[in-house]
């Protein structure tokens, strides 16, 4: 890692742009991936983040770091409403943020720097107001697909009822100096043209898939198990399926077994992320039948969060059986792994959708979560060749991915853009 030192004489440019992540595991890495690409285009880097999943500073020495406190009751913090939990931090986050950016351009009369702009994400309702106050203009960071917000955007319902967070993130956008997508245009070609035309005013960087840059693990709010690249070194090329929910889904007692009894029955090797929390009520496994590690003789490895970047690039893995979290889907693609989604909320379900009818890069399971559906699926991807066709269109994908991010790629170019974007304000 490079140390405070080192950092320091990388040529800086004089503007300081404030990044606000909402405070959830998906929303935080490609907030500070995207930190750390600014930094290392010259910008100085302000994070301002919440004493909810506090980041850890000492990752990042080169990087300013502000605690707000949210001050979530706990039965707040610990319901799984997620529209509940998003109201509650946007009403107890205004007076905080506010009360940190009085503090911060105070003192930034004595900085070298001068704030150019807030990067926040678009949950984060209430930022553009405070923002306003200040006279700083704000860029959206987009953390889920174009695909899945413009789904979202034109769900009438939704759109009618005033359902949190779709219709403030709508106008949050729209009242923004731009939108910056962890996504790429040979990938999402349609729906940036459709977002182009929809927001014509608005300048649009698409210039992901931002893990490419800088990887998650240092933004990681758990401790990776080193322990799943030792078991998978002992497995043939392709021959282990990974399975991981991502960071905030939970399912039941019921839902639980029937993906282990899936997994076991598929006799293929499985490396399976059971995130404590991820099965409600149960501390960890003791869900699982007795005997059933034993019973699987070697051929299953359970941790609590993996190295996932790592785990993907493993020559072992040959499947990815995920919710469809939107960076484990780019993870997934960018390592030419094809995927067996199984949503369970938010944007997970349109980007299942896609991985299977529009992409075809893997399969969706959409109804109740069954055994025999999980041990079919799986090895419909891990044997049968319909997952090497699959493996051979997502190889693809994998390729375009790599190229839009060299000089003269899509990516490349709309960073450029961003980056005189970001200076001239
Ligand atoms: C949530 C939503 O589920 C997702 O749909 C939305 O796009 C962002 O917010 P999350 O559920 O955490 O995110 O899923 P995902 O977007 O896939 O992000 C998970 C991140 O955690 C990935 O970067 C992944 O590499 C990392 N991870 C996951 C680990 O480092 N270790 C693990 O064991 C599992």
């Amino acid at each position: 890692m490079e140390t405070k030192q080192e950092s320091c004489r990388l040529p800086r440019n004089g503007k300081r742009v404030i990044l606000f992540p909402l405070p959830y595991q998906g929303h935080i890495n490609p907030m500070l991936q995207l930190a750390s690409v600014l930094y290392s285009k010259g910008f100085s880097i302000t994070i301002i983040h919440t004493n909810l999943n506090p980041l850890n500073a000492c990752n990042y020495p080169h990087f300013e770091f502000h605690s707000i406190s949210a001050s979530l009751s706990e039965t707040e913090a610990s319901t799984e409403d997620m529209v509940a939990i998003l109201i509650a931090l946007n009403a107890k986050c205004v007076v905080p943020f506010w009360d940190c950016l009085v503090k911060l351009t105070s003192i930034s009369n004595v900085q070298e720097d001068s704030f150019a702009c807030i990067i926040t994400d678009p949950l984060w309702y209430f930022v553009h107001a405070v923002a306003n106050d200040f006279k700083l203009p704000t860029i959206i960071l987009q953390t889920s697909s174009v695909s899945a917000y413009l789904a979202f955007a034109a769900y009438p319902i939704l759109r009618e009822k005033c359902y949190l967070p779709i219709q403030a993130m709508v106008s949050l956008i729209k009242a923004s100096s731009g939108i910056i997508w962890n996504s790429y245009r040979e990938l999402e070609q349609v729906e940036l043209t459709t977002i182009h035309h929809q927001y014509f005013s608005i300048p649009v960087f698409p210039i992901g898939p931002f893990h490419k840059y800088f990887p998650a693990s240092s933004s990681s709010l758990l401790s990776q198990d080193e322990s799943c690249i030792s078991w998978l070194d002992k497995h043939a090329p392709k021959s282990v399926i990974y399975v991981s929910f991502g960071s905030v889904v939970n399912i039941d007692e019921t839902e639980f077994l029937e993906i282990a009894w899936g997994l076991a029955n598929s006799r293929v090797p499985f490396l399976w992320v059971v995130r404590p929390g991820l099965v409600r009520e149960a501390e960890w496994l003791e869900l699982l039948p007795t005997g059933f590690v034993e019973m699987l003789d070697g051929r299953g490895h359970i941790v609590k969060w993996a190295p996932q970047q790592e785990v993907l690039a493993h020559p072992a893995v040959g499947g990815f059986l995920t919710h469809g979290g939107w960076n484990s889907t780019l993870e997934s693609i960018c390592e030419g792994v094809p995927m067996i989604c199984q949503p369970y909320l938010g944007d997970q379900m349109v980007n299942a959708r896609y991985i299977s009818h529009v992409w075809r890069l893997g399969l969706h399971l959409d109804g109740n979560v069954e055994r025999r559906e999980i041990e079919i699926a799986v090895r419909r991807v891990m044997i049968e060749t319909e997952g090497q066709e699959m493996r051979e269109r997502i190889l693809y994908s994998k390729e375009k991915a790599n190229l839009c991010l060299k000089p003269g790629g899509s990516s490349y170019q709309s960073l450029e853009r961003l980056i005189d974007h970001i200076l001239s304000f």
